[in-house]
């Protein structure tokens, strides 16, 4: 039977006999012995495998080079040498699938844009295997976190009619054929012959049908791809992105806040109580203010704060000579470079920003009292920025049509929505946390593309 490498390494049934299989990451030695470093992605660490050329003959193993695949046979023994407390004594060694020296992977240190290149190997690498094993890891974690709170998992549709952002950022799906359609230029497009019988795309957002769930399940939370035909080439945003976004009845403003903190926090202690060994390894490689930035925020009360003060902050920051590179003024939309100052200059700490203007929100969010604002509750993120996008949703149906009509947005597409606020309506609230800004966080890579295994961005869709 198979052992683990990461059973082996734990075991003390010294002088037992163990077989192994996995990837050589190296092999080095003299003309007596050799030692294979094999790793098999159960753990960030590799198992030493001793051949004694004594009893095994160095031509039988000239296969066994860095990338092959292996299974070993042999002794589980204590080490002597440094670095492991666990080794395997071989007697036999079998090559599954060699490697020649083309294996992209031979040396350590390749760039991060080269490793975007070869995306189908990089899993192969330590730090993807640590990125991968901490993606599996925080979406279990997700998942314990709703379910532990009696949420369900909620499935929302990929192929959609409408668009929940209103920010017409869509990939259209048809069946149509786009070359006839071309010739034809100057006409208008029959979609009635379109697969669906109207016009379809991927969806930005499955908020709008996980409201229809919310507001008969109770609670409940969606997790899957996320679409956006976004022309930003920047380091935090994919055309194909994971999203999480609980949707929950009868929740209010201070209730929804509670809810975001109290869940990326659960989200980052279970990395820091769950994966130390990949966490330690980005630490050292990758990030050497990892960790303690993960126990800062787990440890941290989020500052709670109004557009409006911040936005107050902000201007005398800027009277006190700090530089932005876009304007600040009440009405603006926060760039990157404002959500940081406030979060890592001025708060030094996470800070939940609500009550944002209506102009720069969606359609949907609650609306305050003072006919300017609406209940947006964003969590900004040291680093990151914008991590969770959220608010309270507008549960008077004459509100939410003079908004609809304001912004023209196409009703006939939206009477399903609206019936979640003619028939029964309820004060109801919800979030969306982007998967891959929350590995951004807990990894500490420094671009979205490398914490995803293929990631789509403008012009790249390798893989
Ligand atoms: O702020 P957004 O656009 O909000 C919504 O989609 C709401 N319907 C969510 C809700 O209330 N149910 O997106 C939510 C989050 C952002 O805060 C960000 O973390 C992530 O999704 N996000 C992206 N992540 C990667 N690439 C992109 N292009 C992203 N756009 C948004
Ligand atoms: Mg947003």
């Amino acid at each position: 039977m198979r052992t683990k490498v990461i059973e082996a390494l734990s075991s003390t049934s010294y002088g037992s006999k163990v077989t192994v299989k996995g990837w050589v990451r190296t092999r080095r030695g003299n003309k007596n012995v050799g030692f294979i470093a094999l790793n098999d992605g159960s753990t960030i660490k590799n198992l030493q495998i001793v051949v004694d050329f004594a009893k095994i003959s160095e031509e039988s193993i000239k296969d066994v080079t860095t990338g092959a695949c292996i299974c070993a046979i042999g002794t589980l023994t204590q080490s002597q040498g440094a670095g492991q407390s666990v080794e395997v004594q071989a007697d036999s060694i079998e090559v599954y699938g060699t490697a020649d020296d083309t294996y992209p992977l031979q040396k350590k240190g390749h760039t991060m844009e080269y490793l975007r290149q070869i995306a189908h190997l990089r899993p192969r690498t330590n730090t993807f295997g640590a990125v991968l094993r901490l993606r599996h890891n925080m979406a279990y974690a997700i998942h314990t976190f709703f379910h532990n709170k009696g949420y369900y998992y909620f499935h929302t549709p990929l192929i959609t009619a409408s668009d929940c952002e209103g920010a017409g950022q869509m990939f259209q799906v048809t069946t149509l054929d786009l070359n006839r359609i071309a010739k034809g230029e100057g006409k208008e497009v029959d979609y009635s012959k379109d697969f669906f019988g109207k016009p379809t795309s991927l969806t930005v957002s499955g908020q709008l049908e996980g409201e229809l769930g919310a507001t008969a399940l109770g609670a409940i939370y969606t997790f899957g791809p996320t679409f956006r035909a976004e022309n930003s080439n920047t380091p935090r945003h994919l055309a194909e992105f994971w999203m999480i976004e609980p949707e929950i009845a009868f929740m209010d403003k201070d209730e929804l806040m509670d809810l975001e903190e109290e869940f990326v926090k659960f989200c980052v202690k279970w990395a820091l109580d769950n994966c130390y060994d990949d966490l330690e390894f980005l630490n050292q490689m990758i990030d050497k203010g990892l960790i303690e930035r993960l126990k800062a925020v787990a440890d941290t009360q989020f500052m709670r704060l109004p557009y409006t003060e911040g936005i107050k902050i902000l201007e005398d920051a800027v009277k006190n000579g700090k530089k932005f590179e876009y304007p600040v003024y009440w009405g603006c939309d926060l760039a990157s470079e404002h959500e940081r100052y406030l979060v890592e200059e001025h708060f030094r700490r996470p800070v939940i920003m609500t009550d944002y203007p209506k102009e720069i929100k969606a359609f949907y969010m609650k609306q305050n009292a003072d006919g300017k604002t609406v209940q947006g509750t964003d969590v900004l993120f040291p680093q990151i920025g914008e991590i969770i996008g959220g608010s309270v949703r507008e549960e008077s149906y004459d509100k939410l049509l003079a908004r609809i009509e304001e912004l023209h947005i196409p009703m006939k597409d939206m009477t399903w929505y609206l019936d979640t606020r003619k028939y029964g309506s309820c004060p109801h609230a919800g979030f969306g946390l982007g998967f891959e800004r929350l590995m951004l966080f807990v990894t500490g890579m420094q671009n979205i593309r490398d914490v995803i295994p293929f990631p789509r961005t403008p012009n790249n869709a390798e893989f």
